[in-house]
């Protein structure tokens, strides 16, 4: 998710990627009618966006990234997380909260959930933020059954 949108021109910058970046020209909480729904990504994105809503809007707005990922595409999250103890700011992430929201029941192959900072302006809490970097992917498509007899 965009901001400043650092992240986005970067990528499309130095890879061959395409990339649709997103902050508030639409809410992601009402994806499935914006102007991008129906496009699906091989990789979705999000830094420092799912921090800042509540936990009863986590679950849903990962399930909205869920389906706009290819089988098999993986998310990325960067979150504040629960260890940055310095005043004010979004709210915090714990390694719980990212391991229950991208466990298997909520549809997820979790990949991984590291310590990481989220990169700052200079002038705010020294330029970084203990942060969660996770990755998960969204399953590949079952194999087709075999016909039957075989
Ligand atoms: C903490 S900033 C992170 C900005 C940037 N991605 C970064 O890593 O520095 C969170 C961004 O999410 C956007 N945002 C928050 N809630 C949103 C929502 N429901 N729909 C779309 N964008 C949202 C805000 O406008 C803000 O730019």
């Amino acid at each position: 998710m965009t901001g400043s949108g650092d992240n986005s021109l970067f990528i499309a910058k130095y890879t061959s990627c395409s990339v649709d970046a997103v902050d508030l020209c639409f809410d992601v909480l009402t994806w499935d009618s914006s102007p991008l729904a129906g496009r699906t990504y091989d990789v979705v994105l999000d830094s420092g966006l799912l921090h800042c809503l509540g936990p009863p809007a986590r679950p849903a707005y990962l399930a909205a990234l869920q389906r706009v990922l290819k089988p098999g595409g993986t998310l990325y999250v960067l979150a504040l997380s629960d260890k940055e103890t310095s005043p004010g700011g979004p709210s915090r992430v714990s390694r719980e909260d990212l391991e229950g929201l991208l466990s298997p029941a909520a549809g997820w192959e979790l990949q991984y959930v590291k310590p990481h900072f989220w990169e700052l302006h200079p002038t705010f809490w020294g330029g970084k933020g203990r942060a969660y970097l996770a990755a998960a992917q969204r399953p590949a498509a079952a194999a087709p059954a075999a016909p039957a007899g075989q």
